[in-house]
Formats: structure tokens, sequence, C-alpha cells
């Protein structure tokens, strides 16, 4: 069986999260494609050039705790302007994508480039004071130092230049049913994802 879940929307959304208990809750694997561009901007930032540094990813560097920092996103957003690198990472995408037992990817032009075909397609949003709180609330849990500021700013400078790109600009698919999680909890917006999902699958 195969079954394609594409969820995209803008930095610190809740994709991951939501992603990963629609992936338990069905059976699905679950592929976060943001960690490809984090890994890439984590090559970057060590010196590599960001081509070469696409085509030698390997699923390794997938798992680098450090690929979580706010300065491997905003080194993530800016590989991910390069239409060489984004085509560099596409195939490995869609193969995820078709593999038997179903697959939710998350990122940001799933529904619009790399799946456009997918079953469920779902926008996740919130509104940037949200979204940085939630992200703030991540990073400090995980020991970094940061500020409030900071990590609106970073949220705030990813969105833009993912918006802005040529290439596979951060853009809602026209049939993406969207998921704004502002004022929801973790579960509520779990489950919003979850019934959509079901209503499609039956
Ligand atoms: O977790 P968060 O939403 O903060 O970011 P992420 O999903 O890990 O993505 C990091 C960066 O990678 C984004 O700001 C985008 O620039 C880029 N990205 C992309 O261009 N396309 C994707 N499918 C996924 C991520």
């Amino acid at each position: 069986m195969r079954f394609t879940v594409a969820i995209d929307g803008p930095a610190a959304a809740g994709k991951g999260t939501i992603s990963k208990a629609v992936a338990r809750h069905f059976g699905f694997a679950h592929l976060d494609t943001g960690l490809l561009y984090r890994a890439v901007g984590a090559k970057v930032l060590a010196g590599a050039e960001p081509l070469s540094a696409a085509l030698a990813l390997v699923p390794e560097d997938l798992s680098d705790e450090n690929l979580r920092t706010a300065a491997v996103a905003q080194a993530a957003s800016k590989v991910a302007v390069l239409a060489d690198v984004r085509t560099a990472l596409t195939a490995f995408q869609q193969d995820f994508a078709r593999r038997a037992g179903g697959a939710v990817l998350d990122g940001r032009d799933i529904g619009t480039v790399i799946c456009p075909d997918a079953d469920v397609k779902l926008f996740v949003t919130a509104s940037a004071a949200r979204r940085a709180e939630r992200r703030y609330a991540e990073l400090t849990a995980r020991g970094d130092q940061t500020s409030f500021e900071t990590v609106l700013a970073d949220v705030e400078a990813r969105d833009e230049r993912d918006r802005s790109r040529a290439t596979a600009p951060l853009l809602a698919a026209e049939d993406a049913a969207l998921i704004d999680t502002s004022d929801m909890s973790i579960d509520e917006a779990v489950a919003a994802a979850i019934a959509k999902i079901a209503s499609v699958k039956s």
C-alpha cells in the first residue's frame, strides 16, 4: 500500500511533532525533510561547498544533534534557496514518499513540488509569536542560551527567505487543508491532522 501525507508550513509551526504523531498513529514512515537542508547547511558552516555537500549526504548525517541549533537553521534556509541543492535532494525525498506502507514527509514544498500527487496535504501554521514561543521553549530545554527576541527574529528571517525564494517557495498547495495551531494544544493539532487523514484514507 502506498499512501503519502505531505505536511508543509513555516518555521516551528509544529510540523515535526504532528508528523511524528501521525506516522505513529497510521504506522507510516516519517521523513523530516528540513533535516536534509540542515545537514547541508551544517556542512557549509564547516567549509563545504553547498552542492557538493548535498550530493555527498548520507543518512548518518541526519542524526547529528547539532542540526537543531538556530545557526544551522539559518544556514539551512540559505542553502535551500539554491535550485541545484534542491534538485540534488529531490530523488531521495520522492523515493521515500513512494515506499510501501505509507509515508509522511514534512517541509516547505512537499505538497507543491516533491509530492504534488500526495493523498493528503496539510499546511500547518501559527502566528510568528506562538511559533517563536514554542521554539524558544524547545531550545532552552535543550540548554541553548538564547532569548525570545532572538528566536522570533530567526523564525521571521527564515520565513521571509523561504517565502520569497524563486525555487519551491514556502506556499500552501491549492488542495492543502489548513491547520492553524495558534490557539490549539499539541494534542488538538495532532487530532485535527489525524481526523483529516482518516477522512481520506477510510
Ligand atoms: O523545524 P523548522 O520548521 O524550524 O525548520 P526545518 O523544517 O528543519 O527547515 C529548516 C530550513 O530548511 C527551512 O527554513 C527551509 O529554508 C529549509 N527547508 C526547505 O527549504 N524545504 C523543505 N522541504 C524543508 C526545509
